[in-house]
């Protein structure tokens, strides 16, 4: 296994440029299937493990694809398989976005339930819900999503979501654009890895309005048509390096961006004393040497992100006095507390909320995540923590962050990564 190990205390300067989304690119990749002839050329496709994971689910699923610097093609002309296996899946949430395509395509889908995850219950019932609404019948067998269609092809309908939901809104999209009529996503998630399948979407020559709001409607189309695409940035790898810059006091820019995307992080860093800068294509963060208190509640876009709000917290134990950091999309997500702590933060939870006391001299030891932006917490922390911290089980970063050590390292960090192995 690797693990990074930090000398904390450097000030970061410089600019980096951003990866494409990982967000994003995994349900372009999905879309894919929808396409019976032709192949896809997908741009600023990051080099990542949930990437590779869920190539390896496409190559499962008979599809060809091939993969050079950051462009994935896809062929799925001789997708065959309908069926996601339980050790792909296991692996990877998102691997749920096949039921859609592969339901849309060939009418039956057979894909293994997720399993438990590392910050809480994270259900799928929305999906199911959809799914049966658009006429698909449904049952758990030995593990597995069994969905089956009674006609030919999906039946329009109306889809009020109870909650937002990236993932479900992005499924539903995918199976009502060959359904038979029309279909009305309600309370549809608008952030903007949504808005950039719709566009997709559209462009292979499906029929949506309302890209960008919270109500879709889809007229569905009997084909769509094999389309080249460049996927967007990384919103949230670009948010943490930024906050990487804001906890070191140093003055960074991340490049190849579009503001829009991160509206809500951006004041919260003006509101914690940051001075930020944008223009079209970048965002320029200068720090303090004094960082103010900043509460913080994740919501779903365009409000603050849940993605953030581990990388937030190791700020905030930099901060002067206390601030409050509520969780609203997922209550349990706060694996990295007690990692934190140990690096010497002083933050309770209560509920969904983590109370951060600050400023707190950090100072380094070994740590150790169990997801991803748990992990980018604690190396935002290890920055500043006073020696060396050792950052464990570095494959839930390599998920989500392509060479992370590398961009923060070119911006004057000291980070390197090692091989160990664990006993026991
Ligand atoms: C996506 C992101 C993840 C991000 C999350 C929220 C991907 C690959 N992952 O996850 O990084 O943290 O959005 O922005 O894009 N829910 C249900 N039933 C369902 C589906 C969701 O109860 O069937 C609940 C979830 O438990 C959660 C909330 O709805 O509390 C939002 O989840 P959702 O937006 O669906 O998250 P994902 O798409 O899984």
């Amino acid at each position: 296994m690797d693990k990074l190990v930090i000398q904390g205390g450097n000030r970061l300067n410089g600019t980096v440029k951003a990866s494409g989304s990982k967000n994003s690119a995994l349900p372009l990749m999905a879309a894919a299937l929808l396409c019976d002839t032709g192949e896809i050329t997908l741009e600023r496709i990051p080099d990542l493990k949930d990437i590779r994971t869920f190539r390896k689910l496409l190559d499962y699923l008979g599809v060809e694809t091939s993969y050079h610097e950051n462009t994935l093609r896809i062929s799925s002309s001789d997708l065959r398989c309908v069926k996601a296996p339980y050790e792909l899946v296991k692996q990877m949430r998102a691997s749920i976005y096949v039921l859609g395509p592969l339901l849309a395509r060939f009418g039956q889908a057979s894909v293994s339930l997720p399993g438990g995850c590392a910050f809480g219950p994270r259900p799928i019932d929305f999906h199911l819900m959809a799914m049966e609404k658009l006429g698909a019948s449904i049952s758990i067998e030995k593990g597995f999503i069994e969905a089956k269609i009674k006609g030919s092809r999906l039946k329009g309908t109306t889809i009020d979501f109870p909650t937002t939901t990236v993932g479900a809104t992005g499924n539903t999209l995918m199976a009502a654009v060959l359904a038979e009529g029309t279909t009305l996503i309600k309370n549809a998630a608008m952030e903007p890895e949504i808005v950039t399948l719709c566009c997709f979407l559209e462009a292979m020559g499906a029929r949506i309005d309302g890209t960008g709001t919270t109500t879709l409607e889809i007229q569905g189309v009997e084909s769509l048509d094999a389309k080249d695409f460049t996927n967007i940035f990384d919103r949230i790898e670009t948010a943490t390096l930024l906050t990487a810059g804001a906890i070191t006091g140093g003055s960074i820019t991340v490049s190849d961006i579009d503001p829009g995307h991160l509206a809500a992080v951006l004041e919260k860093f003006e509101e914690s004393g940051c001075s930020i800068i944008t223009d079209s294509g970048s965002i320029t963060l200068e720090g303090t040497d004094a960082i103010a208190r900043t509460d913080v509640i994740t919501n779903p876009f365009p409000l603050f992100p849940t993605d953030m709000q581990a990388q937030w917290i190791a700020l905030m134990t930099q901060a002067q006095g206390t601030s409050h950091v509520i969780d609203r999309v997922y209550h349990e997500r706060f694996n990295h507390i007690p990692e934190l702590n140990r690096l010497g933060a002083r933050i309770e939870i209560r509920n969904n909320e983590a109370t951060v006391h600050g400023p707190t001299r950090l100072t380094g030891t070994t740590v150790m995540s169990t997801d991803l932006r748990a992990s980018a917490s604690l190396v935002v922390a290890g920055l500043v923590a006073e020696g060396v911290t050792e950052v464990l089980r570095i494959y839930h970063l390599d998920r989500g962050y392509e060479q992370i050590e590398k961009k923060l390292n070119s911006l004057g960090a000291s980070i390197t990564r090692e091989s160990y192995q664990e006993f026991g």
